[in-house]
């Protein structure tokens, strides 16, 4: 009788700890869902279309990065550099300019490149635990010839995160209308894409990008992009254009219904 209770406790114990460290694995999920979200609040209280750009570019990377066959853990990267790729734009020193419609000035033109090493440095904290975070962020304008900025970084020295955002970030650009350029059409961006191959972008990326099966999902995201939508704004509902609404794919399942309870 006495030899069965000691058994007994150790595995309580065991299971205490077990549920111990699961919880403490949650909260810390939760926490860093809830990190995420407040920074893409903040890019949305700043600058609306600029977090309209970010969802969309992340939805297209993230096509391009499932049908690469990359690892779950590198998508959410890739997620995370898309989302926060221009946070950047948001300092002080650009605002004024990135909101400016007319043409940019040679200083104002230098002032703009140091978006990606601005947005670098606003996450730098989190690169503890995230260090591809502010890594891709510094190079999503790189250029797979080295012509890039800020370090003209060249071929697989730029991080893969940058070498996917920086397609989907272009395929946008070109798409969407933005205050100095009108919208082009889906074969003009996909054509910009095919002449920067090997130059701006990664050769192998691009032929991806270009097959029919991935320009075809990447065309049901843009459809869904431009699609109007109902977005909860608390007691009211408004109609609005929105973007597709990026779950942070990393967050529990408890805290959304779409969300889809993925490890960050
Ligand atoms: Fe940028």
């Amino acid at each position: 009788m006495r030899d069965n209770i000691i058994p007994i406790s150790l595995g309580a114990a065991a299971t205490g700890l077990l549920y111990r460290e699961h919880s403490i694995r949650t909260r810390a999920e939760r926490l860093s869902a809830a990190t995420f979200e407040t920074l893409l609040n903040t890019i949305d209280a700043n600058d609306a279309e600029t977090g309209a750009h970010v969802r969309r570019v992340a939805a297209y990377a993230l096509v391009l990065g499932e049908d690469a066959g990359l690892d779950e853990r590198t998508l959410h990267s890739i997620e995370r550099v898309a989302l926060f790729h221009d946070i950047g734009k948001l300092h002080g020193a650009l605002t004024d300019i990135f909101h400016d419609p007319s043409k940019l000035t040679p200083e104002e033109r230098r002032a703009v490149t140091t978006h990606p090493q601005r947005g670098a440095e606003v996450l730098a904290p989190l690169g503890s635990f995230y260090p591809e975070l502010p890594k891709g962020v510094a190079a999503h304008h790189e250029r797979w010839d080295g012509s890039g900025y800020p370090r003209g970084l060249k071929g697989r020295r730029i991080p893969l995160q940058a070498r996917v955002v920086s397609i989907a970030d272009a395929f946008d650009a070109i798409t969407h209308r933005r205050r100095y350029s009108a919208a082009r059409s889906f074969s003009e961006a996909t054509r910009a894409i095919a002449e920067g191959k090997g130059t701006q972008f990664d050769p192998d990326l691009v032929d991806l990008f270009l097959t029919p099966e991935v320009l075809a999902k990447i065309e049901a995201a843009m459809r869904e992009a431009n699609a109007p939508r109902k977005k909860n704004t608390g007691p009211r509902q408004r109609e609005v254009r929105s973007t597709p609404d990026v779950n942070f794919r990393w967050r529990p399942r408890s805290l959304g219904s779409q969300s889809r309870d993925r490890q960050p």
